[in-house]
């Protein structure tokens, strides 16, 4: 396994109010939206992902975009970021004054087909209007990249297929890139070859590890991104989430998890990590559910002893 120096300072982006509730089939207020914001900046993070600006018919639970975005009392030093699948998106973005849009493609042409009904190069057009516009007006520009190790339509996905869309990414503008496990098959050697391929375009600082949990390997694949010295991970609040585009992929995984595992090793997230647990029984109760996370169970279970 390649290795690097572990950086001190780990910088988290809480994806759960997007990734996390973007499948769930009951409609979530808005309201409940908003206050789950609230909460994670309150427990410490720095970043969120609040939404997105994608068709409705596509993905009803985002529909509320702009409410969401209207409703939040910002916080100094917070980054709001949304995702924004094209022009359309951008425009309906920029009125509510993000942070950081996403522009979101993949190094699968069957999940890009599947997920945004274009092709690769397709998306790359209609990213980079996307990305000069968003420069123009000093917004932030990440770019997700998913199936970066698997697909859910077309099995194992290459590293030159990562190094392929992360030198797209990089020729548009974009700043900063996702290495995203979709569907949460990759294992460590996996995914430090995907990270090692996002390498040559763009330099450890912009690059982050967006690990989803399906197989249970999103905590060593963590440790992997570590061991090459990623420090920007996304990950959700009790361990909500899917895609709608990758049936059977479960959520990202849980903040709570990393944060204990980080905290663990000794390093610095900023995030408190009891008001993490509370918020993540809080929305667990808020979706009629238990918080399925290990880390959130095993400590609400040793509080109630
Ligand atoms: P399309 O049908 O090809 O778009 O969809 P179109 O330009 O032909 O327009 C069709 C209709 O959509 C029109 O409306 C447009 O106005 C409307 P109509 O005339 O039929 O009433 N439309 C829009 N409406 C609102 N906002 C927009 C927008 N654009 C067009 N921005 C499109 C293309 C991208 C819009 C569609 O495929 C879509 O919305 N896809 C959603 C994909 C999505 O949100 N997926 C989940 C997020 S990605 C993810 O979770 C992965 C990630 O976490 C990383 C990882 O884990 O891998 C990021
Ligand atoms: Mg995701």
């Amino acid at each position: 396994m390649s290795t690097h120096s572990i950086p001190s300072r780990i910088q988290l982006i809480d994806v759960g109010p997007r990734d996390g509730l973007q499948n769930e089939k009951q409609p979530v207020p808005a309201e409940v939206k908003i206050e789950l914001v609230h909460r994670l900046q309150a427990a410490g993070l720095r970043e969120v992902e609040v939404t997105s600006y994608v068709s409705p018919k596509w993905v009803p639970q985002m529909a509320d975009n702009h409410a969401v975005m209207a409703g939040i009392t910002r916080h100094s030093g917070v980054r709001y970021s949304v995702l924004t699948p094209n022009l359309k998106g951008f425009e309906a973005a920029v009125v509510d004054r993000p942070d950081e849009i996403v522009v979101f493609g993949a190094a699968s042409e069957a999940f890009s087909q599947k997920n945004i009904n274009c092709s690769i190069a397709e998306s790359i057009e209609r990213f980079a209007p996307v990305v000069q516009a968003a420069l123009a007006a000093g917004i932030a520009v990440r770019g997700a990249m998913s199936c970066t190790v698997g697909c859910p339509y077309e099995g194992d996905i290459a590293p030159e297929r990562v190094a392929y869309l992360a030198g797209l990414m990089k020729g548009i503008g974009v700043q900063r890139v996702d290495v995203a496990d979709t569907i949460g098959v990759g294992t460590p050697l996996q995914v430090q070859r995907a990270i090692e391929a996002a390498l040559q375009h763009y330099d450890l600082d912009h690059v982050s590890g967006h690990f989803h949990d399906t197989y249970g390997q999103a905590l060593p694949n963590t440790l992997a991104a570590l061991q090459l010295g990623v420090r920007n991970f996304q990950s959700s609040v009790a361990g909500l989430g899917g895609c709608p585009y990758a049936k059977g992929a479960t959520g990202n995984v849980a903040t709570e998890d990393l944060v204990f595992m980080l905290h663990g090793m000794g390093l610095d997230t900023g995030i408190d990590l009891d008001a993490l647990v509370d918020t993540a029984a809080w929305i667990s109760t808020q979706l009629g559910r238990v918080p399925q996370s290990h880390v959130a169970r095993a400590l609400l279970a040793k509080r109630a002893v």
